[in-house]
């Protein structure tokens, strides 16, 4: 690689945040919104940048456990255990109120139910107040204000100090394309921040690669 160097902050205010939003609806439209991503064949409905930050946070915080709300097609769960592997070191837990895959993964424990369920959060807590280590969490299921802001409520407290809580997908508060979504995580986040003094917004992390699915999305647990 080489060292780049010639555009002023003055052209990214500017120009360049229009050219980031045109590049990123033409991604979304050209993948599909990201439907046919693959793992290691596994299908991961996440935008590949987005997960270039995941894997960065990962390494940084190693969790011993990652818990995640949406687990779909697998993928995402499967990349994260993947990473546990390489690190030797932590374990997922996902939730789907669907199973849509036939995975299994010494490192992954999958619950079928909603993540707002009684049962189910009473299962992820047991198993966050039993787990010695870092705690981090990815919302990433029903994307609407009230399911976000209920889940930001249930699953906040298990993000230990110093650990992450990863919101998914505010762009739909964003991008008109995902109008018909509204309203999604993004006024939940900022309500969240707003009475929750004990987690701050990462922006540096969030804006890292200019283009993400997930503004406001990176929120550090400080005390
Ligand atoms: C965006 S997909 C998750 C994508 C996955 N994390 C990945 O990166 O490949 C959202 C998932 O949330 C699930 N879901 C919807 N409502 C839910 C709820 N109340 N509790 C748990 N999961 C839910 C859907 O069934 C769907 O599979």
């Amino acid at each position: 690689m080489l060292a780049a160097r010639g555009l002023t902050p003055f052209y990214r205010r500017t120009v360049g945040r229009g050219v980031h939003r045109l590049f990123q609806l033409d991604l979304i439209e050209k993948t599909d919104n990201f439907d046919n991503v693959t793992w290691l064949g596994q299908p991961i409905w996440q935008d590949v940048l987005d997960l270039w930050i995941i894997q960065e946070a990962l390494s940084e915080i190693r969790p011993a456990l990652l818990i995640e709300c949406g687990t779909n097609r697998g993928g995402s769960a499967q990349f994260y255990a993947n990473l546990f592997d390489l690190m030797d070191h932590g374990r997922v837990i996902t939730i789907d109120v669907e199973q849509l895959h036939s995975l299994d993964h010494p490192r992954i424990e999958f619950l079928l139910g909603s993540s707002i369920d009684a049962v189910i959060v009473e299962q992820v807590r047991a198993a966050a107040s039993a787990t010695e280590g870092a705690v981090m969490v990815i919302l990433d299921s029903d994307h609407s204000e009230a399911h976000v802001a209920a889940e930001l409520e249930l699953y906040s407290p298990l993000v230990t100090p110093g650990s992450l809580l990863h919101v998914q997908d505010g762009i739909i508060d964003e991008l008109f394309v995902f109008r018909v979504d509204r309203p999604g995580p993004l006024p939940a986040i900022k309500r969240f921040l707003a009475s929750h003094p004990e987690f701050s917004w990462e922006r540096e992390r969030s804006e890292k690669f200019l283009i993400t699915h997930h503004p406001m999305g990176w929120l550090r647990r400080t005390v």
